[in-house]
């Protein structure tokens, strides 16, 4: 029904969406020593967010009769030059994220892996959400607003 090559995607993205979880809570507790309290909550909601896609993912391979793969994390940093620098990393690695959803769009329809294809609608939509918001907060503290300040106006879900 999944076709192998997806499955193997599927696999890989696991690997990718914990390790977007483990970096994202590096990323609050990069905040978190500044005693910035709210984007470090805001971050470490987005590392549990990540933890939930790739449990979306698990399920769906089990569902499908495919078991999920645990391939190594590498580290991640606390250490940033400025909230500025860390939130273009973010992004960045956020546009990877949707590159590989996209490429693996483009491997269904090669493939005729309808099911995988409807599966994954999911996360394309996420992911033009999870980069506006990045975008947003980019544009939040290019404004020069205080980074204390600014927590009375992030969003309230990571
Ligand atoms: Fe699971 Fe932020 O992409």
């Amino acid at each position: 029904m999944v076709h192998p090559t997806l499955v193997e995607k599927l696999r890989e993205q696991v690997g990718h969406e914990l390790s977007a979880s483990h970096q994202y809570m590096a990323v609050a507790t990069y905040f978190a020593n500044l005693s910035l309290d709210g984007w470090a909550q805001l971050f470490f909601e987005q590392s549990d967010e990540e933890r939930g896609h790739a449990r979306k993912i698990i399920d769906f391979l089990h569902d499908a009769g495919h078991t999920a793969r645990y391939d190594q994390i590498s580290a991640a940093s606390v250490t940033y030059d400025s909230a500025l620098e860390v939130l273009e990393t973010c992004l960045s690695w956020e546009k990877l994220v949707t590159k590989q959803f996209q490429d693996m769009a483009k491997l269904c329809m090669n493939e005729g892996d309808f099911t995988t294809f409807q599966f994954i609608q999911w996360f394309i939509s996420e992911q033009v959400e999870e980069e506006r918001k990045l975008q947003d907060l980019i544009a939040l503290v290019s404004s020069g607003i205080n980074l204390f300040h600014a927590q009375a106006l992030l969003p309230k879900e990571g």
